[in-house]
């Protein structure tokens, strides 16, 4: 008997390239494979028309290229300007500042940050196209007189009109540890949809290969679907690591960098071919890299000018490396 596989290369270049991830690339392999001629013209084509809309509400950008567009400044003045212009974008992925005092953060009154957040996270809501979503990633802070280690989603997961579908839990292995209470290992993202009954959601996409039981059948049928099982609520990805001897390529000198390969999970579950992925907090840009790399189209926003240095040199690196991958593969 010929046992099934799962996820072969066949069906599943994603998952099947993701675990030969090296630490030694600037991302995993998955995101610098070579894209279509046909998906790179029709990208300059509406990164140029989106360009000029954008001139025309929010000015220069401080960076634009195959297909990623960089604006330095305040992510709620750049929205503000942009509201009258009608761009819509189809998926936001972000992390906020956590008004814990951050170097990249002023700490607000609690208050005071729950309405800038809401502010925000409500002209993203404007902005987002109809079948669109939006990830929001969030930790802990302290509330005072009440809690130490308060979950951001309890402040904030209703503080906008997106429909909250559901919480991803997102274990990341290592961290600090604690003597007085349990040493956190997690953080949240919270995934909404614009329409409740109607977003982008590519299932096949992201299906996890690692299934127990591959043959297992029910009434002559598989149980299980020959791409993976629903990779489940709860993801497993480790922080992408730093240190002397220890640190990954992927490193960037960002203290709260993504890993490459959860945002590109979200992208590719949460967005198609050509769309327009959206970041208001791009830090080193972690989801433009994800979204060019998936043959989608970026824009961010980051208040710091070192930030956004720092950013366009990881993308220009991305480029480079990812032409050296497409040298390296054969054409048949
Ligand atoms: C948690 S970090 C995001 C890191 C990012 N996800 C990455 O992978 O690198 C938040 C970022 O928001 C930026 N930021 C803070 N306040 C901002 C504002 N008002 N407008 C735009 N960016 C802001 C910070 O400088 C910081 O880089």
């Amino acid at each position: 008997m010929t046992l099934r596989k799962i996820a072969s290369t066949h069906h599943n270049r994603f998952l099947q390239e993701r675990t030969n991830h090296k630490p030694t690339h600037v991302a995993p392999l998955s995101l610098l494979r070579p894209l279509d001629d046909e998906i790179q013209n029709q990208r300059s084509l509406r990164q140029s028309s989106l360009e000029a809309s954008l001139r025309k509400s929010i000015g220069e950008p401080y960076f634009s290229d195959s297909g990623f567009t960089l604006y330095n400044g305040d992510s709620l003045k750049l929205l503000e300007g942009l509201l009258a212009g009608g761009l819509q974008w189809d998926l936001t992925i972000t992390s906020p500042p956590y008004n814990i005092g951050k170097e990249y953060e002023q700490p607000l009154p609690l208050e005071d940050y729950i309405r800038w957040c809401s502010n925000w996270m409500g002209l993203i809501h404007r902005m987002t196209s109809n079948q669109g979503s939006f990830w929001l990633n969030v930790g802990y802070l302290e509330v005072p007189a009440k809690g130490l280690s308060v979950p951001i989603p309890y402040l904030l997961w209703d503080k906008s009109p997106f429909y909250l579908l559901q919480e991803i839990v997102w274990a990341y292995g290592a961290g600090v540890s604690s003597r007085r209470r349990l040493s956190p290992r997690n953080e949240k993202w919270l995934f909404y949809a614009k329409d409740s009954q109607n977003y982008t959601f590519n299932l096949d996409d992201i299906r996890d290969p690692n299934v127990k039981y591959p043959n297992q059948k029910k009434d002559g049928k598989f149980r299980c679907n020959p791409l993976g099982k629903n990779p489940s609520d709860v993801w497993e990805f480790p922080k992408v690591t730093t240190g002397k001897d220890r640190s990954s390529k992927e490193r960037t000198g960002h203290p709260a960098q993504f890993p490459l390969a959860v945002v590109e999970r979200i992208v590719r579950a949460s967005s198609n071919t050509l769309d327009l992925v959206f970041d208001p907090f791009a830090g080193s840009c972690s989801a433009g890299i994800a979204a060019c790399g998936s043959g989608r189209r970026f824009l961010g926003f980051e208040i710091r000018e070192d930030y956004c240095e720092l950013a366009v040199i990881r993308f220009k690196s991305f480029l480079t490396e990812q032409r050296a991958v497409s040298d390296q593969t054969p054409l048949f």
